[in-house]
C-alpha cells in the first residue's frame, strides 16, 4: 500500500518535472533567429551602398522571364519604317481548346462592355458607360488581330487594359475568338472546310434540347449610336508608328492621337 503510493507520487514528480524541461528548452530555442540576413526596406551594413536591396545584376534575366518571344508578349514587330507595328497573325496555333478558353476568358471580362456578340451593347453600356466598340464594324474587321491583344495589354481610351486580369496567352485566346465572332457573320460558305457540317443556331438550340428562344438573331447596335464614335476610331497609342497604309489588314489603325468626338 505505502509502496504503491510512493510510486505514483515518484512518477507525478517525474512527469512534471519533464513538462517543465520541455518549456525551457523551447523557450531557448534559437535556430536561426540570430543568422546574419537581409530584412526588406532595411539597411544593411555588410554592403557598401547600405542597402539591403541589391540591384539587379546587370545582362542577367530572372528565371522563367526571359521573353524572347518578343511578339507573344507586346503584339507588336518591328516593321520596315523602324516603327514597332501589329501584325494579323497569332504567335500560336488556333486550336478548339484555345478558342473555348478564349470564349470562357471572353465571356468573363469583356461581355459586360462589348456583348456576348461582340455588338459593343454590354449590360454595362445599356447602363449609360460608353459605348465599347462593335467588333463586326468594317473597321475592327479591318484590324489585325495583335490589335486585339493590345488593346487588351494597355487599354484603349475608355476601356481599361485587362493585362492583370489574362495572361499573354489568354489575351492572345480571346482575340482570336474575336475573330471567330466575327467569322460568325462574315464568312461565306467558301470559307468552310469540305467535310465541315454548317449548323444554324436556331438547330444547335434544338439539338441541346434549348428553348428556341436562346436563338433569337441579335441584332447590331443603330448607326446613330456609332456615329459620334468615328473620331475615336482613328485614335491609338502614341507609341506606334503612322499607319501602314499600304497594307490595311497588316496597318495599325493609328497615328497620331486624333481629338475625341466625345469622351
Ligand atoms: C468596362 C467596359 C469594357 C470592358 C469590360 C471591355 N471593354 Fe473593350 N472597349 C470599351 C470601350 C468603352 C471601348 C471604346 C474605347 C473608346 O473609344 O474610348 C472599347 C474598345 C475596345 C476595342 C477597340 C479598340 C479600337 O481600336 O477601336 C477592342 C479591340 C476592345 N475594346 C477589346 C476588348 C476586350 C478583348 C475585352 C475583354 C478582355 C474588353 N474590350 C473589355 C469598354 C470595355
Amino acid at each position: 500500500m505505502q509502496a504503491r503510493h510512493l510510486n505514483t507520487t515518484l512518477s507525478r514528480i517525474l512527469a512534471l518535472s519533464g513538462v517543465a524541461a520541455l518549456l525551457l528548452v523551447a523557450g531557448c530555442r534559437q535556430d536561426m533567429h540570430n543568422e546574419p540576413k537581409m530584412f526588406p526596406q532595411r539597411g544593411s551594413s555588410f554592403f557598401a551602398d547600405h542597402r539591403g536591396a541589391r540591384p539587379q545584376v546587370v545582362d542577367t534575366v530572372a528565371r522563367g522571364q526571359l521573353h524572347a518571344d518578343s511578339y507573344f508578349y507586346t503584339g507588336l514587330v518591328k516593321g520596315p519604317n523602324g516603327y514597332m507595328e501589329e501584325r494579323d497573325l497569332m504567335p500560336f496555333p488556333v486550336t478548339m481548346t484555345v478558342l473555348r478558353r478564349g470564349q470562357e476568358r471572353y465571356n468573363l471580362y469583356c461581355t459586360p462592355c462589348h456583348s456576348r456578340v461582340g455588338n459593343g451593347l454590354g449590360e454595362i453600356v445599356m447602363r449609360g458607360y460608353k459605348p465599347a466598340a462593335n467588333f463586326h464594324d468594317q473597321v475592327r474587321l479591318a484590324q489585325p488581330v495583335s490589335h486585339y491583344f493590345y488593346v487588351m495589354t494597355h487599354g484603349y481610351g475608355a476601356m481599361p487594359d485587362y493585362s492583370a486580369q489574362l495572361t499573354p496567352a489568354d489575351r492572345w485566346a480571346v482575340a482570336a475568338y474575336i475573330r471567330a465572332l466575327q467569322y460568325s457573320q462574315v464568312a461565306s460558305t467558301s470559307d468552310v472546310p469540305a467535310g465541315v457540317q454548317v449548323r444554324t443556331l436556331k438547330e444547335i438550340a434544338q439539338q441541346e434540347g434549348l428553348p428556341a428562344s436562346d436563338a433569337k438573331p441579335w441584332t447590331l447596335p443603330a448607326t446613330a449610336v456609332w456615329a459620334n464614335q468615328g473620331a475615336a476610331r482613328t485614335e491609338g497609342s502614341p507609341a506606334m508608328g503612322p499607319a501602314n497604309t499600304a497594307n490595311p489588314k497588316i496597318a495599325i489603325p493609328v497615328s497620331k492621337p486624333a481629338k475625341k468626338a466625345t469622351k
